[in-house]
């Protein structure tokens, strides 16, 4: 049977039950049954026009925008026409035709209905009317006789839907994840100048008002949700994000030059936010398009500063990166990934700068800093230092400073105290090849 034809016969079907002006579902008499199966699809057609059509065309977004970013709204599982949607929907085995209650979709759309941080909001109240919307009309097409029959059309309606690695990419958990490690742990980096909350931001705020406490006392998801609402996020042109400018000083920032282009902050900020630009745009398109999977640990941010005194003039200038190692007393050996890490450009006497403390993901040191406040133990410590003499993070910020650039390392007692005034030292002249 040809798509045309099928839709002829839906159309006339419709049509006559327009024509008895029944829309109701009634029981079947045994001595006439196609008014009741009119009837039956008339009510299909009733509650799509009725709840479902207005759902398509609603400006507003669905409640699925409460757990994913973007990528993911229900008015892409609903096509212009009933009978597109339903074949769309069937062919994908999203409906369940005998138990209609177990759908798909409907699992779908009621994914945390019963989160009691979802009680009240808007979007709780917009899951619960989509939710019935569906049900209904998936009902009334499941005792709809002659829409169950349809035959597999030759060309299946397409829907707007993304692939599942592009969905899972999207979910606003993950870009959480991802905003913590990139951004919420650069805080101390920009010295609580952003920080809601402290000393120095109070001061701020009197001054330049309630903008520059974009880091938010309430923690990371607050300050992610304030900058999706803010114009500090560009995202046609991520790479002229304020959030990047301002601390770049390319566009005039009341805090000075606190990151250059290729630095640890740089990379970081920059690469959340043409992430988030590309999941706001939908330019992921097919799995082959989302960036690496991300391995790096994770990031905490600390007050603890660490300085490297009597730098060689060479290095004047130059990005410097420190690796740090923590002694592992049970194997007798430096541990094998670094425990904390930083990079700046070094001054012409020393180097200096708060540490991000690193931790696998998953792995124990993780959970505790996740919980606590993160901090290192005093004790035996190496740092590896790395220059980027031949200036490749400005010519690409992507690119990585390793063995190429390292200039040597040296061993030393770490306190680790917090604060400008307590700084962890270690003088440049012992340090080797
Ligand atoms: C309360 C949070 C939440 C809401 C609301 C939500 N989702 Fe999801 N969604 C998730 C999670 C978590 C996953 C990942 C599940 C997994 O990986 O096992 C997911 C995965 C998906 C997937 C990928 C397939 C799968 O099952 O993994 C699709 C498709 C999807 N959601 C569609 C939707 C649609 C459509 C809506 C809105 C009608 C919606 N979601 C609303 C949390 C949510
Ligand atoms: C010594 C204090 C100080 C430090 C450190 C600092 N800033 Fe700022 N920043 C300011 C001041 C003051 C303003 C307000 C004046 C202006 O817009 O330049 C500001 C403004 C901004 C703005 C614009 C906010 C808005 O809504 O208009 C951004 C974005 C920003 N800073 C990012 C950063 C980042 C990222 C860092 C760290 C990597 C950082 N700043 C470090 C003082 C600081």
């Amino acid at each position: 049977m040809s798509p045309t034809y099928l839709s002829t016969t839906l159309a006339i079907t419709v049509g006559a039950a327009a024509m008895f002006g029944c829309h109701e579902p009634s029981a079947p008499t045994p001595t006439d049954v196609s008014p009741a199966t009119t009837a039956a699809e008339s009510t299909a057609a009733k509650v799509f026009e009725e709840r479902i059509a207005p759902i398509f065309k609603s400006p507003d977004p669905s409640s699925c925008t409460r757990c994913h970013l973007a990528t993911v709204d229900i008015k892409q599982y609903i096509l212009p026409s009933a009978t597109d949607t339903f074949l769309a929907l069937r062919e994908q085995g999203l409906i369940d035709l005998d138990k209609p209650e177990n759908s798909k979709i409907l699992a779908l759309i009621n994914r945390g209905a019963d989160d009691p941080k979802a009680a009240g909001l808007i979007s709780a109240k917009r899951q619960k009317a989509e939710y019935e919307a569906f049900a209904a009309w998936i009902k009334a097409c499941a005792s709809d006789p002659t829409l169950r029959n349809v035959p597999k059309p030759e060309k299946i309606p397409a829907l707007a839907t993304k692939p599942v690695e592009v969905i899972r990419h999207a979910r606003k958990d993950r870009i959480l994840a991802s905003f913590e490690t990139n951004i919420w742990s650069l805080r101390f980096r920009c010295m609580n100048c952003h920080t809601e909350g402290t000393p120095q931001n109070d001061k701020l705020v009197k001054e330049y008002g309630e903008r520059v406490a974009w880091f938010r006392k309430a923690g990371p998801e607050a300050t992610m949700d304030y900058l999706f609402t803010s114009k500090l996020l560009d995202l046609d042109k991520p790479e002229k994000s304020l959030l990047l400018t301002k601390p770049l000083n390319e566009v005039k920032h009341g805090g000075g030059v606190k990151i250059v282009v290729g630095d640890q902050g740089y990379k970081a900020i920059r690469a959340w936010a043409e992430d988030v630009a590309a999941i706001k745009k939908g330019k992921y398109a097919a799995a082959a398009d989302l960036p690496p999977k991300d391995v790096a640990p994770k990031h905490f941010g600390t007050e603890a500063w660490f300085r490297l005194n009597n730098t060689p003039a060479a290095w004047n200038g130059k990005l410097l990166q420190v690796d740090v190692y923590a002694w592992d007393a049970k194997t007798g050996a430096w541990e094998k990934d670094p425990i904390a890490t930083s990079d700046r450009a070094c001054g012409d006497k020393g180097w200096q700068h708060t540490v991000t403390l690193l931790a696998a993901l998953g792995s124990d040191r993780a959970k505790s800093w996740a919980k606590g406040k993160p901090s290192l133990p005093a004790g035996k410590y190496l740092v590896k230092v790395f220059v980027d003499s031949a200036n490749k993070a400005q010519k690409d910020w992507t690119a990585r400073i390793g063995t190429e650039e390292f200039v040597g390392a040296a061993e030393f007692q770490g306190r680790w105290a917090e604060g400008y005034g307590s700084m962890t030292i270690v003088d440049a002249t012992g340090i080797k090849k």
